[in-house]
């Protein structure tokens, strides 16, 4: 296959990228998205201070822009995501304890719902672990509301939208370390209980390589019952072309690897200012990293 989305698609997967609203007027963009891409995640118009504003008034335009874009060309969208410590809008951000996590659930509940039947999968959760060695928690006034506030998030998810697939995401979790491996207890806790929790999300945002370990990784979530999927794919450096293509090879080689998502399209749409990440250039064109990329989706 000729592409990345159709290269994927030959063993079941999908090849996905984040997409802005806010470039769906710019024809080299669409082009691209259009042409190489099946799965979709808006970059931010589908987050708590995009979507709730004011406690209690939603707003859906962005999201539905991206949505609509996608549905009508042909693609899925994981949708992204319900509850994150970060870009919680200013009136949740001063919120705490059981006032807090009734607005949390309230607007999983409003959410979901909005997009219900449309999402093959949500971040019902995003970046609740700590970083460095502790493999707990991540402090945050979500966290503060109670520990069970991850299950409770997704409990509420599955009765808003029963057919997506409901994900946990986080980032640094590349390889068998303390991070990964809270989460992966968690998981393991989650599906020993009955709590709705179907893939977990490695968002991927590395620098020259990929973990020996990342395959392996990938695998233990697998062996739990979870799809995993690569949710946020972005990679500097010169072994950049290499990385991807290990990357993308030991999504083929875990059969519950369900698809990758790069996060955005053009270097120049990148988050990562300066870093030149993605696979197309800023004009456009097709790098080394494409190539690694789509070769390995062939040969899998
Ligand atoms: O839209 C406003 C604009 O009106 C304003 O003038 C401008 C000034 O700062 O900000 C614009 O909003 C920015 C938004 O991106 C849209 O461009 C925010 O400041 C900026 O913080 C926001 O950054 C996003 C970031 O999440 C927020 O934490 C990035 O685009 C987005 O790529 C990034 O994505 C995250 C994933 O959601 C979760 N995993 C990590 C990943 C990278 O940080």
């Amino acid at each position: 296959a000729t592409t990345l989305g159709a290269a994927a698609a030959q063993s079941g997967r999908y090849f996905g990228t984040a997409v802005a609203a806010g470039k769906l007027n710019d024809q080299t963009y669409v082009n691209i998205l259009n042409t190489e891409f099946n799965m979709v995640t808006a970059e931010n118009e589908m987050k708590w201070d995009a979507t709730e504003p004011n406690r209690g008034q939603f707003t859906y335009s962005g999201g539905d822009r991206v949505l609509n874009q996608a549905v009508s060309n042909g693609k899925r969208v994981r949708g992204h995501a319900l509850l994150w410590h970060q870009q919680e809008p200013g009136w949740a951000q001063r919120m705490e304890g059981s006032d807090l996590r009734q607005a949390m659930m309230n607007h999983v509940t409003q959410v979901a719902t909005h997009y219900k039947g449309k999402i093959y999968a949500w971040d019902v959760v995003n970046e609740a672990f700590a970083d460095g060695g502790s493999g707990g928690r991540r402090d945050s006034n979500l966290q503060r509301t109670g520990n069970d506030w991850i299950e409770a998030a997704f409990r509420a998810a599955r009765a808003a939208d029963p057919a997506a697939k409901l994900c946990y995401n986080d980032y640094n979790t590349d390889s068998i370390n303390p991070k990964s491996t809270g989460i992966y207890n968690m998981v393991r806790d989650f599906k020993s209980r009955g709590v709705p929790i179907d893939c977990v999300g490695f968002q991927a945002h590395l620098t020259n390589t990929a973990p020996s370990d990342y395959q392996a990784n990938l695998q233990r979530f697998a062996n739990l019952g979870v799809e995993v999927q690569i949710t946020e794919l972005d990679i500097s450096g010169s072994n950049q072309a290499n990385a991807y293509g290990a990357v993308t090879r030991a999504c083929m080689a875990v059969r519950a690897c369900a698809g990758i998502t790069v996060w955005g399209i053009r270097d120049t749409d990148s988050w990562r200012t300066g870093q030149n990440p993605l696979l197309f250039t800023g004009s456009g064109a097709k790098k080394a990293a494409y190539n690694s990329v789509l070769d390995a989706l062939n040969a899998g």
